[in-house]
């Protein structure tokens, strides 16, 4: 057990949601668990409670106050725009640095297991230069890389693992959090995926109906961090 970052192929995929479950399964476990969403975009703070540090506060069972959010997502902006174009549309700016010495910090005090969601895609620009992908290499903890059932979704996996690869990052395993609507049988998407993934476990987290947010997968998952 030890600090992961959370990392997909895209927005709306699911981090948030496999992580508040995990943080939920260990929780229920007895086990130890942080976890931080430290750049947000599209954060509307007259509507908190749907964003994803209070998703993430409220499996941790922690309050949903002003304080408790700046605590786990210093850099929120108000466009739901790439951190970048959302910080410049209020004259302000991703600091590369900072954010990696704000994660290293919590990285380092960790008494359990640590959730660092990252922010869209793999490849999101944070500032002119720098996009996930080097916040994540500049960490060089394991990945837990959530992706989506739809269809071309293998596709996008794929396209994710060989520039993960490239940048020699250890990922944990990969979840196909099954994607709303999709056509595609989420069996068959872990089976494909499974097959170029080489050792890296699949595992396959159906849509869960309304409200739920427990599964057998989550203790699958956290079995292999
Ligand atoms: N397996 C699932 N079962 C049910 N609902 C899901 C599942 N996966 C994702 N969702 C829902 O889909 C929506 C998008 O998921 P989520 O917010 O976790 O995406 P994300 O990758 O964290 O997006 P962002 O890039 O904005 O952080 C949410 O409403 C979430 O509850
Ligand atoms: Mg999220």
């Amino acid at each position: 057990m030890s600090a992961h970052f959370v990392t997909s192929t895209g927005t709306d995929i699911g981090k948030t949601f496999v992580t508040a479950g995990l943080i939920r399964y260990l929780r229920n476990a007895g086990q130890p668990v942080n976890a931080l969403k430290p750049v947000v975009s599209g954060y509307d703070s007259s509507v908190v409670e749907t964003s994803d540090p209070a998703v993430l506060l409220r499996a941790l069972g922690r309050q949903v106050s002003a304080d408790e959010v700046d605590t786990i997502a210093p850099w929120r902006f108000r466009a739901p725009l790439s951190p970048d174009m959302a910080a410049a549309r209020e004259g302000r700016n991703v600091d590369f640095d900072k954010l990696i010495d704000f994660s290293r910090a919590a990285v380092k005090s960790a008494t359990g297991m640590l959730f660092i969601e990252g922010v869209g895609g793999i490849m999101v620009p944070l500032d002119g230069k720098r996009t996930v992908l080097d916040w994540m290499a500049a960490l060089d903890i394991p990945l837990l890389l959530v992706v989506g059932g739809y269809l071309g979704a293998i596709s996008h996996t794929l396209t994710a693992l060989d520039v993960l690869r490239q940048r020699k990052l250890t990922i944990a395993a990969i979840v196909v959090s099954e994607s709303e609507r999709g056509t595609v049988e989420l069996d068959d998407t872990v089976a494909s995926i499974a097959r170029f993934s080489d050792t890296i476990e699949v595992v396959g987290l159906p849509r869960l109906p309304g409200g739920l947010t427990e599964h057998p997968a989550f203790a699958r998952i956290a079995s292999l961090l």
